[in-house]
Order: structure tokens, then C-alpha cells, then sequence
């Protein structure tokens, strides 16, 4: 059994593929955190809280309990009981005052998981099963309850964590902060790596050593933002792609957000993920309850690629949904790098017809179809055709598309309302904003208060009768700025702070009505870019566009980031033009495809004016992403060079689950001089297995020689190249 409650002992163990998550209670009902790690036997593990130590256990002597609190492990702390780190709860009860004190109540055991009410979250798969524990808590002062909800994967090291707050009292009370998930580690020498960045060089890795005190990422942007992103992990000082211990946390949520490890006066660390509080209130009727999101936690003994495959599995197998989940997505072409807002049908169906001809699927049709939009600075909002530039629709334009074999995609940015709109002529509060205040304009735009269900149902009806109108195959939903003066026209005074977190319930909402009634359609998540790539929106879309960069060398970059937590076969990712639109780079085609097929893979350029040569080097591209996307979607993923250790190469690979075959991908970013070749050591292959690279079948190769001796990659010449090698077992 993957969840097991020792009465004896009092001790929690919850079981995941080789590793151990366990808890007990602790002398004052506390539920305490004992180990996070490798699988051990034990029954009886509380020794570990040293509680024969002192300070002194509060219930053999109550003359220091404040220092009991202080160093005790806690599950779930809450603010003001003497606990002086990071607490994960915080109230303002009956007469303004913070206190809240949380302790055992009961539990249960349940087959499987629950979901998570209006929240996107893992759950249980026929492949991947799980089992939750649920341990209720109760401060009975406050007249509250607080259910943990803990969830244990069986074939993969992942955990996840989220809480339930219900009033149980007859009065109202408020949460100023509840975070998902603390957990306290009884040891500080880790390093810590956060993915940050901006605009166009999203999730770039950070790593630092903790040191005493507080370190954190955050957004308080309203998304999870370009500049952190809500993952952290923590591992040992030497752990690096293959070795060491590492501990992984995610934070399912698109909004506003913290992960903060803190180092505490005995060399402890507590970290913590959960809804930023800044600016955070909610107020909970008699019976009202808050969920908090679910933050997903992942343990390797096998270094960095270790804890990254634990993520892709889980969220390949138990987050991201739909029917295109397990299916090679159709080769997409996308207007906006080819014409941004000057195009018409007739481009439209010039781009469409040579790009056709070239194997290319599917047809978006990205910004300024709508309204009178020819530049960023109208008419979102108004979610109608433009038949000026577009003549009959896209009734019409889906049916020429047909007649080539083709199908439509279409962008949306639902969230959003120009100033220079109907709707904001007809609704101007529904702009988020504090009446009186001026409105922070950010590309010409306000953002929508989808806290309201009347603003959601009317963005709802027009988009509608747009993807009613005509064969609509795929939405690319967009989101380009972040919230500013914070208010709701809708909520009263003591419940504007809640506006964040009911804004992103609203997109939720939104997210869930779209995929529900149009479950054909393929969503891609896109927010300027990377700024929700987060397993939020992984829950609705298979696949977010990564960046706007679609240069290949900065990608090199931004897709190592991002495949650090998030499974590459939802990694948006595009084969453009060079001189690269944004930072002005030569690429080779070819590593241009190669860049684009460790990801959705697909085209943002206009074929009608590429040279002869790269037009013809399309079909073959197109031809490697239909042979190898299936080892992008199911195989094992390795990182088998590091860009940001030494930026002249890289190689990434995929490897199928039964090792029968690989293909390995490098890339001469700078060439140097007097190398003929570089050494390059292949991973997870089988060692015993012998196998031939397909370009030369008659040199077999063991997998203990590719794996530890490694080939010879030559033959290269020039800067950003690249070559891909397919390893098939004899
Ligand atoms: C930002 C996106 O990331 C781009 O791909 C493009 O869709 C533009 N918005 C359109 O405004």
C-alpha cells in the first residue's frame, strides 16, 4: 500500500516509486515533516525530530514552548504560536488578529484523487495510479479546519500537496496567506535552482547555494510571469545531470505566486511554494471553504536529468489531458513573424498553398483578424471578423484551406480589452481598475475583470460564434500583459483583495468551457511568449509557445530551462527567418529544425520568399519530426550538453522507453579552431545492447561504448550547425 498510518508509531509514510515521504504526530497534535528521500524501511522514524533534545517537548514541560515551535518540523505552520520562519497559514479572525494554531484532528486513506475544485491539478491515470491521504487539522479557537491533501504517485517519485480551509465557526474569518505546501529539511548545504529571465530569454537557470535566511522567487505580476517561474529545486552542492540528490517543486497555478526556501538558526530549511500574499485576502462565510493549488514535489537520487524525467512523466501521464496528448500534433504554419498585422486572405492563402505543397498541415492565423485591429492598439474585445481583410470569414478561408489539404488555426486573446474597442465603449468597468486612479496602460491595452461571470459569458458568446463560424481546428490563446491597479467594480471593499486569485479561477473557468464543448480543438497556451508556461495551463493545452524568440541559439537556451520541469512535447517551438526577428542572428536552417524538433516543431516564416534551398530542406524536416516524435513524446529525455557551462556546443536526446532506439542532436554553436571532432557520451541506452547509427548501419556499437567512451562528432564547419544522429539497437 502506497500510504500507510502506523497507530503505534503515529507516523504518515507515503510510498512513491523508490522514495519515502513520512510524517507523524508530534507531541501537541502537530503533524510533523521526519524525511523526504530514498525509500527506508523503518517503522519508527520520530527519533529523527529529536524530541528527547532539548528544547524542552511542550507536553513533559510547557515552560518553553515558544522554542519547541520554533525548531519543530512543521507540515503546515501557521503564523503567531511561536513558529518564527516562513508560516504556510495566516488569519485575521475575530477582532483583527492574526493568531491560528493547527492540530490533528483525523485522517483518511482514499484509492486514487480527487480533483481540486475550479483548479487545475494531477490525477489519478489507468498507467500511472495514485493514492491521497488527507489529514484534517483544526484550530478550534479560530473555528477552523484545514484538510491537507497529500497524493503519492506509484511509478514515479512525485508527490503532491494542497489544503482545504473550511469555517467551521458561525462567523466570518479571513485568510490573509495560505500556502500550498512547507516542507522542512533537516539539513542546509543545498544549492538552489530557479528559472528566470524577461521577455524573449524566458527560464534561464539560476543556481545558488542557500545561505541563512530567506531566498525566493515570486510573481506578484497576476501570471506566473517571464521573470521567475514557479519551480524550484533544491539539491546537494555536488549534484549535477546524473548524481546527487534532488528535490523538485511545482507550483500548479498561473497566477501570482512564491517558492522560498528559508535557512533557519540551526541550519534547517524550510521551504515553501503557495499563492503570493501580497495583496491576498479571502474572506470565508460559515461553511466557506478556499482551496488552495496543488504543488507537486519530485525526489532523484539521479541528479538534475533524474528529477526532470520524474516531471515529464507525471505530467505527460497524470496533468496534461485531451486527445492530441498522446498524438503527433499536425505541422503547423503561423503568419504572425511572416506578416505580423499586414495580411489578407489572398496572403493568407499564398502563405497557405506553397506551404502545403511543402507538407506543412495547419494554417494560424495569429493577431489582427478582429475589429479594425492593424496594429497593437485596438479592438481586443471585439472578437469579429474583419471581412475587409478577410472576405467571407473564416467559413471562407477554412474552405480554400480544405481544398489544400489544410486546416485553421486561430489566435485569441480573450482576456484582454482595447481601449479602442466597442466593448470597452459599452462596458469600461469591466477593465480591471481602481475608480479614480489612472489606468496603467501596457501595449495599448487593460486587462479584463474575469472574476465577473457576466464578462466571461459575453467573451464567451463572441468567441463562439467565431469557431461556430467555420472548421476551426486549433486556438492559440494569448495573454500580453500583467495586472495593474487591482479592482473589481464587482467586489465590495473586504473582498477586493481577492480579485488576483479569482481573476485566475475566472481563466480557469474559461480554459475549462473551451475544452469541454470543443474537445477537437488543439489549445496552445501563449502569453508574450513563456510567461504562463506553467503546469496550470498544461492542465488545458498540450503544448505552450515557449518564447518569442525563435532564434535557434537563444532556444538552445530558453528549451533547457524550460525542459528542466515541463516535458518537451509541450514546448512551442518554430522553425523561422533569418536574420532572426529578434536578436538579428544567422542560423542554418538546419539547426533551426533541429532546435525546433526537441519541441512541438512547426513553421513561423512566409515560404514564399525563402531560397530555393530552404524551401526543399522543409519536406525533409517535416519528414524527421513524423520519424522521431514519438520518442519526443513518450521517450526519456537527456540534457548530454550544458549550453551555459561552455557555449560552443550543445546535444540533447531522446531515447525510447525500451531502449531500442535513440537520437541524439548536437549542435556546433561556435566553431574552434584545430578540433577535427568532439567526444560526445550518449545516455540511457542499454548497456548490453549493441546498435548502429542509421547513416552507417555497418559500425555496431555497444551501449556501454556509446554510453561511457561516447562518439566522434566531426565534420562540421561554421558556426550554428547542427547534426542528428539515430542510434537503433541490432
Ligand atoms: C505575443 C505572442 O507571443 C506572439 O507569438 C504573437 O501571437 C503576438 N503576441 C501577437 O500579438
Amino acid at each position: 500500500m502506497p500510504i500507510s498510518f502506523n497507530e503505534k508509531t503515529r507516523q504518515f509514510r507515503l510510498s512513491a516509486l523508490s522514495s519515502d515521504y513520512i510524517m507523524t504526530i508530534a507531541p501537541g497534535g502537530y503533524l510533523a515533516h521526519v524525511w523526504l528521500g530514498e525509500h527506508i524501511p523503518d517503522d519508527d522514524l520520530s527519533y529523527l525530530l529529536r524530541l528527547d533534545e532539548p528544547p524542552f517537548t511542550p507536553e513533559s514541560n510547557d515552560r518553553d514552548r515558544s522554542s519547541y515551535m520554533d525548531v519543530l518540523p512543521a507540515e503546515f505552520p501557521c503564523f503567531g504560536v511561536g513558529d518564527y520562519r516562513e508560516h504556510a497559514l495566516s488569519i485575521c479572525g475575530e477582532g483583527g488578529t492574526s493568531t491560528c494554531d493547527m492540530v490533528y484532528k483525523s485522517h483518511r486513506i482514499i484509492d486514487g484523487k480527487p480533483p481540486l475544485e475550479g483548479l487545475p491539478a494531477t490525477f489519478a491515470a489507468d498507467n500511472s495510479p495514485c493514492s491521497t491521504l488527507e489529514v484534517t487539522l483544526e484550530d478550534k479557537a479560530a473555528q477552523l479546519e484545514a484538510v491537507l491533501l497529500y497524493t503519492v504517485f506509484e511509478n514515479v517519485n512525485a508527490f503532491t500537496r494542497s489544503v482545504r480551509i473550511r469555517n467551521t465557526g458561525d462567523k466570518p474569518c479571513t485568510l490573509t496567506r495560505v500556502y500550498s505546501a512547507c516542507i522542512d529539511l533537516d539539513r542546509s548545504d543545498y544549492d538552489m535552482i530557479t528559472l528566470n529571465g524577461s521577455w524573449a530569454r524566458e527560464r534561464i537557470p539560476d543556481r545558488c547555494r542557500l545561505h541563512h535566511g530567506k531566498q525566493s522567487v515570486d510573481s506578484v505580476r497576476g501570471t506566473s510571469s517571464h521573470q521567475h517561474n514557479p519551480f524550484t529545486a533544491l539539491c546537494s552542492h555536488n549534484a549535477d545531470e546524473d548524481t546527487g540528490e534532488v528535490l523538485g517543486f511545482n507550483l500548479v497555478y498561473s497566477g501570482s505566486f512564491v517558492s522560498l526556501a528559508e535557512v533557519d538558526q540551526h541550519e534547517r530549511t524550510r521551504y515553501v511554494i503557495g499563492i503570493n500574499d501580497t495583496d491576498f485576502s479571502w474572506e470565508l462565510v460559515p461553511g466557506g471553504e478556499f482551496t488552495a493549488p496543488e504543488a507537486v514535489i519530485v525526489y532523484s537520487d539521479k541528479g538534475l536529468g533524474g528529477m526532470s524525467r520524474a516531471f515529464h512523466y507525471l505530467y505527460r501521464n497524470n496533468l496534461i489531458r485531451g486527445k492530441y496528448r498522446d498524438i503527433r500534433r499536425p505541422v503547423l504554419i503561423n503568419n504572425w513573424e511572416a506578416t505580423y498585422f499586414d495580411f489578407n486572405t489572398e496572403k493568407l492563402l499564398g502563405i497557405a498553398r506553397q506551404a502545403s505543397e511543402l507538407g506543412i498541415e495547419l494554417l494560424v492565423v495569429d493577431d489582427g483578424w478582429f475589429g479594425h485591429r492593424s496594429s497593437d492598439n485596438s479592438s481586443l474585445g471585439d472578437w469579429i471578423v474583419n471581412e475587409e481583410k478577410l472576405p467571407g470569414g473564416f467559413a471562407y478561408l477554412s474552405g480554400e484551406l480544405k481544398k489544400l489539404g489544410m486546416k485553421l488555426g486561430v489566435w485569441f486573446e480573450p482576456e484582454m480589452i482595447s481601449p479602442d474597442s466597442r466593448l470597452y465603449r459599452e462596458h469600461p468597468d469591466w477593465a480591471i481598475q481602481v475608480p479614480g486612479r489612472r489606468l496603467t496602460m501596457s501595449r495599448e491595452q487593460y486587462v479584463l475583470d474575469y472574476s465577473r461571470p457576466e464578462v466571461r459569458e459575453h467573451i464567451w458568446g463572441m468567441m463562439k460564434n467565431v469557431l461556430d463560424s467555420a472548421d476551426i481546428s486549433y486556438i492559440k490563446w494569448d495573454m500580453n500583459r500583467q495586472i495593474t491597479e487591482a479592482g473589481s467594480a464587482a467586489l465590495p471593499p473586504g473582498r477586493q483583495k481577492e480579485l488576483w486569485h479569482r481573476y485566475v479561477l475566472g481563466v480557469y473557468d474559461m480554459m475549462n468551457r473551451l475544452t469541454t464543448e470543443y474537445p477537437d480543438i488543439l489549445l496552445e497556451n501563449c502569453s508574450g511568449g513563456g510567461a504562463r508556461f506553467d503546469p496550470g495551463m498544461l492542465y488545458y493545452s498540450p503544448q505552450i509557445w515557449c518564447s518569442d524568440d525563435t532564434d535557434a541559439a537563444e532556444r538552445l537556451k530558453i528549451q533547457y530551462g524550460t525542459s528542466l520541469c515541463y516535458p518537451c512535447s509541450s514546448i512551442g517551438a518554430h522553425v523561422s527567418v533569418c536574420p532572426n526577428h529578434t536578436v538579428g542572428r544567422n542560423t542554418s536552417f538546419t539547426m533551426r529544425g533541429h532546435a525546433a524538433l526537441a519541441g512541438t516543431f512547426g513553421y513561423e516564416l512566409d515560404p514564399t520568399r525563402l531560397s530555393d534551398e530552404e524551401r526543399a530542406a522543409i519536406p525533409e524536416q517535416i519528414e524527421d519530426f513524423r520519424r522521431f516524435n514519438h520518442l519526443v513524446r513518450n521517450g526519456d529525455y537527456y540534457r548530454i550538453g550544458n549550453i551555459f557551462s561552455d557555449n560552443t556546443w550543445d546535444c540533447y536526446e531522446f531515447a525510447a522507453a525500451d531502449r531500442s532506439e535513440a537520437i541524439a542532436v548536437y549542435f556546433q554553436v561556435l566553431a574552434r579552431p584545430n578540433y577535427a571532432s568532439r567526444r560526445v557520451r550518449l545516455k540511457g541506452l542499454d548497456q548490453a545492447a549493441y546498435y548502429y547509427e542509421e547513416s552507417a548501419p555497418e559500425k555496431l556499437y555497444s551501449g556501454a561504448a556509446l554510453m561511457s567512451c561516447g562518439i566522434n562528432i566531426g565534420g562540421l564547419w561554421g558556426d550554428y550547425q547542427s547534426r542528428l544522429l539515430h542510434f537503433i539497437s541490432k
